[in-house]
């Protein structure tokens, strides 16, 4: 059994959640590599969604092992907040199955007050971020100023690195956007307090994972946000502050690339969006209404609206090349019963050309108008459908279609919200 990255191959919320619970009963070990409690995983269980921020969705498998890596950056205090969440749900949270890289760089108040000063400031140019601190963190990090896990372990350390960063960042808050400036003090004590209960789950996680893969175990890497939320490969600036694609698993958890075996790309039966930035298959009319409301489609971290419309191969396709994905689980097909056609996006027009990738620059993306095909629809309810077989017809041929034009096969289908409702074709964690 090899090591497989899970990813988003559209703009986040895709269904990782959901996907990564279910494999996790075929691994060892689940790792988040990148983002923060920027990402809103939802698993439901017994018909109770439960959102993970910045737990890997394996912690409900009691054997499992999770892992936060190096290249996430945690904010302590809704850790600590998830971790008695789920005590408080039953499920037992201990260094014996969370570990957390002492190389993680540490999300501070005040990264969450510039997020969202600067978002206030920047008004109908605001990126719509989520105001969890998180593009400020990784400046921080990038800067070469950043605060790690490790720093918690000595006082002395973390009061000059809080110091030296309240500096610029106090300086910004009140002279910049008139807010209120953070004490030092307050900062050191408050960080010391986490760093009491936090400091058990502490380790060299990339040691840990390799005795892992030596001891044969396997390891799944689950992936926050999607690939067009990528700091490079994303619609930019429209982006997050990290690296989403599958590459990254390896950076974030300390892993080489010989390690990885497999990338399972998730894709949402249609596409969803939070926050701004183009979107050219977004539907602002009854219809993206209805999809919302079938799909629930409202934020799982801020409960924000999230936008919808058709589903977007361009973007699919440029996923499969960016990440490497071997195989495809499409999530949510159930929401799209009911509807007389469908219309899959193949290509874009700009000026009178056909594009079959996302252009780089977002004047153009902006401006692309979707070439769709059209495909009929299905009215039965699907959730109860477990093989292939016992979808309608017309659903079977979407599933097929989107195969043939990501030129990837399909290992998994969605079909509701909960463990059950899926359609296995080849689990992705038991091939070769
Ligand atoms: P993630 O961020 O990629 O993990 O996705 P989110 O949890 O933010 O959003 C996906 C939403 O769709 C959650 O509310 C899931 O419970 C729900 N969901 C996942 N798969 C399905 C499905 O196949 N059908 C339906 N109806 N809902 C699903
Ligand atoms: P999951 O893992 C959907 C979006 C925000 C905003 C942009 C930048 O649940 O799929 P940030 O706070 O990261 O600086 O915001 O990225 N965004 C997400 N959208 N799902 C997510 O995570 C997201 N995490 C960030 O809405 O547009
Ligand atoms: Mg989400």
């Amino acid at each position: 059994m090899g090591n497989i990255v899970v990813v988003g191959t559209q703009w986040g919320d895709e269904g990782k959640g959901k996907v990564v619970d279910i494999l996790a009963e075929f691994v060892d070990v689940v790792v988040r590599f990148q983002g923060g409690n920027n990402a809103g995983h939802t698993i439901v269980v017994e018909g109770e969604p439960l959102v993970l921020h910045q737990i890997p969705s394996g912690v409900l498998h009691p054997r499992k092992r999770c892992v936060v890596g190096n290249g996430v950056v945690v904010d302590p205090k809704v850790l600590l907040e998830e971790i008695q969440g789920l005590e408080s749900r039953g499920v037992k949270v201990s260094p014996e199955n969370l570990i957390i890289s002492e190389a993680a760089h540490l999300i501070m108040p005040y990264h969450r007050a510039l997020d969202l000063a600067r978002e206030r400031a920047a008004g109908k140019g605001a990126i719509g971020t989520t105001g969890r601190g998180i593009g400020p963190a990784y400046e921080e990090k990038v800067g070469r100023r950043g605060i790690r896990m490790v720093d918690l372990r000595d006082s002395q350390i973390l009061k000059k690195k809080i110091q030296d960063q309240l500096k610029e960042a106090n300086l910004q808050l009140k002279e910049r956007y008139g807010e209120k400036p953070f004490s030092v003090k307050e900062v050191v004590e408050e960080y010391l307090g986490f760093g009491e209960r936090l400091l058990p789950f502490l380790t060299n996680t990339s040691v840990f994972l390799d005795q892992e893969i030596k001891a044969g175990r396997s390891l799944l890497f689950e992936g926050a946000q999607g690939t067009f939320l990528d700091l490079d490969h994303g619609t930019y600036p429209y982006v997050t502050a990290s690296n989403t694609v599958a590459g990254n698993a390896c950076v974030g958890a300390g892993v080489g690339p010989t390690r990885i075996h497999g990338v399972l790309g998730i894709v949402k039966a249609y596409t969803t969006r939070v926050g701004a930035g183009p979107f050219p298959t977004e539907l602002q009319d009854e219809l993206g209404e209805n999809l919302r409301e079938k799909g629930k489609e409202f934020g799982a971290t801020t409960g924000r609206p999230r936008r919808c419309g058709w589903l977007d191969m361009v973007l699919v396709r440029d996923a499969v090349r960016l990440n490497g994905i071997t195989d495809l689980a499409v999530t949510k097909l159930d929401v799209l019963g009911g509807l007389p056609s469908l219309k899959i996006c193949v290509a874009y027009e700009y000026k009178g050309k056909r594009l079959e990738e996302v252009p780089c620059s977002l004047e153009v993306f902006s401006k692309c108008v979707p070439v769709y095909e059209e495909l009929k629809g299905w009215e039965e309810e699907i959730n109860y459908a477990r093989d292939m077989e016992e979808l309608p017809k017309n659903a079977q041929r979407y599933i097929r279609r989107i195969e043939e034009l990501a030129d990837v096969p399909v290992a998994l289908v969605s079909v509701g919200a909960t463990r059950n409702d899926t359609v296995m074709v080849q689990n992705p964690c038991k091939r070769g």
